[in-house]
């Protein structure tokens, strides 16, 4: 059963068969929609997918972040297919149905903070940001958004502009959204003025508080976004001490804090959502967007805030066709019972145990990584040419992904020099598949000595 299988590639790569689709892929879609993976799937269950050409591999991006209930869910299936024999899409202005309502009374529920909430559904995490925003402008009666460097937020023009990293995101894209300013994130291995790690939550702070003297008035902020845990920028974890600051700004200037937990949220980071962590020290995002591993795998992102905030818009003012449609909140549903019941954040938790303990024993060997990260499953390390420089080695982390996908192991990059090597593996993948994905990364960081 592939759900048990264990990487082994039996072809050349791409195998034939996926060759001649890849290629078929080069001449039909825009390039700019880009795949490196010398393979086409055939199927997939758990942490595993199997090619067209029969070759197996253990998958350490999970659609990014989509899958931390795995591949072909058996429960999630039957629940989908379910909805599909029932009906496909009244449309939530046109005609009420219980799922929509029933995943918000839920969402509101299992996220972080005791208040009265209301969520929102959309299809994308750009379409959970661009919500956001609207909301947070119409209920504080504001318009300037303050974000941060390395974070990525979406492909959408509000979403893009949010976006730190010009290149790719932003080229030639001009011109973006105004009204939104950038602060530095709290990324405490890279800091312009290469500030010691423990000192960089508190210089974020003043950098922060400069801004709001230099460049905009803090009465004028309807919201400052973050992620607590950066995807795409690296993986790269705001320290507490760096959030209880940032609440107090917020709470000083009446400015309301996005927690967009779009790749940390359903467990990924070891807790149901990122901002539980938060929580432990009574700090609560007002508005809270998720979306990616919430379905896992059916298009469906949610904005879930605060009621009074939530209320601020006038009917017909938020919304979409496809928003919340039934097959993806159906989806959803029983992803989240699976997620609670089965306790996928231990998961999460574990998985991140076992990776620290090796990626730990790589750092004492290789001098090239340059400092390892994690939290729960949301786990990755950079790799640099020299450990003194910091200077970043994308070059290398190539070499590492294509060796790695050429054994089996299909992984992704993320930050912003392409820099680090990022796992987001399934949750449910077995204690045999993911020593099977470190051993082929081992060996391939091996003969990078
Ligand atoms: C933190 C974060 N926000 C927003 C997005 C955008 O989501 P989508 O690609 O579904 O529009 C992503 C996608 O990677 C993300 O990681």
């Amino acid at each position: 059963m592939l759900r048990e299988s264990l990487p082994k590639v039996i072809t050349e790569l791409p195998g034939p068969k996926s060759k001649e689709v890849i290629e078929r892929r080069l001449n039909a879609i825009p390039s700019a929609i880009s795949c490196a993976t010398p393979c086409v799937i055939d199927r997939g269950e758990g942490a595993m997918i199997q090619d067209l050409d029969g070759n197996i591999f253990v998958d350490w991006v999970g659609g990014i972040g989509v899958l931390n209930i795995g591949y072909s869910h058996p429960e999630v299936i039957e629940a989908v297919k379910h909805q599909v024999d029932r009906y496909f899409h009244p449309q939530i202005n046109t005609i009420h149905y219980s799922e929509y309502i029933e995943l918000a009374e839920l969402v509101n529920k299992i996220t972080p903070g005791d208040f009265k909430k209301r969520t929102a559904f959309f299809n994308s995490g750009a379409e959970a940001v661009e919500n956001s925003i609207k909301i947070a402008r119409k209920y504080s009666k504001r318009t300037e958004i303050i974000t941060f460097t390395g974070g990525f937020h979406g492909r959408t023009y509000m979403a893009m502009t949010l976006t730190s990293t010009v290149k790719p995101y932003k080229n030639g894209f001009a011109p973006l959204v105004p009204g939104v300013h950038r602060a530095p994130y709290p990324y405490t291995y890279r800091t312009d003025d290469n500030i010691p790690k423990e000192e960089v939550p508190d210089y974020c702070i003043e950098q922060l508080e400069k801004i709001l003297v230099d460049d905009v008035a803090p009465e004028t902020v309807a919201a400052i976004i973050i992620e607590p845990v950066q995807g795409d920028g690296g993986f790269v974890i705001a320290p507490d001490e760096y959030i209880k600051k940032l609440r107090a700004i917020c709470d000083k200037y009446g400015i309301l804090l996005i927690a967009d937990e779009i790749q940390t949220g359903y467990c990924r980071t070891g807790r149901l959502f990122a901002t539980d962590y938060w929580a432990d020290y009574g700090v609560y995002p007002d508005i809270l967007i998720t979306a990616k591993s919430m379905a896992g795998g059916l298009p469906i992102s949610a904005v879930t805030g605060r009621d009074e905030i939530m209320e601020a818009c006038a009917s017909g003012e938020l919304g979409g066709t496809y928003g919340g449609n039934p097959v993806a909140c159906a989806s959803a549903l029983k992803v989240i019972e699976v997620l609670q019941r089965d306790n996928y954040a231990e998961k999460a938790v574990k998985i991140g145990e076992v990776c620290m303990k090796r990626f730990e024993a790589w750092y004492e060997k290789y001098e090239f990584i340059g400092e390892i990260r994690g939290k729960g499953a949301m786990l990755a390390f950079e790799i640099v040419k020299d450990r003194g420089t910091k200077e970043p080695d994308a070059e290398r982390v190539n070499r590492i992904m294509t060796a790695c996908k050429q054994k089996g192991l299909i992984l992704k990059n993320a930050g912003p020099f392409g820099q680090v090597i990022r796992a987001l593996m399934p949750l449910n993948i077995t204690a045999e598949q993911l020593e099977a994905g470190l051993s082929i990364l081992e060996e391939v960081l091996e003969q990078e000595v």
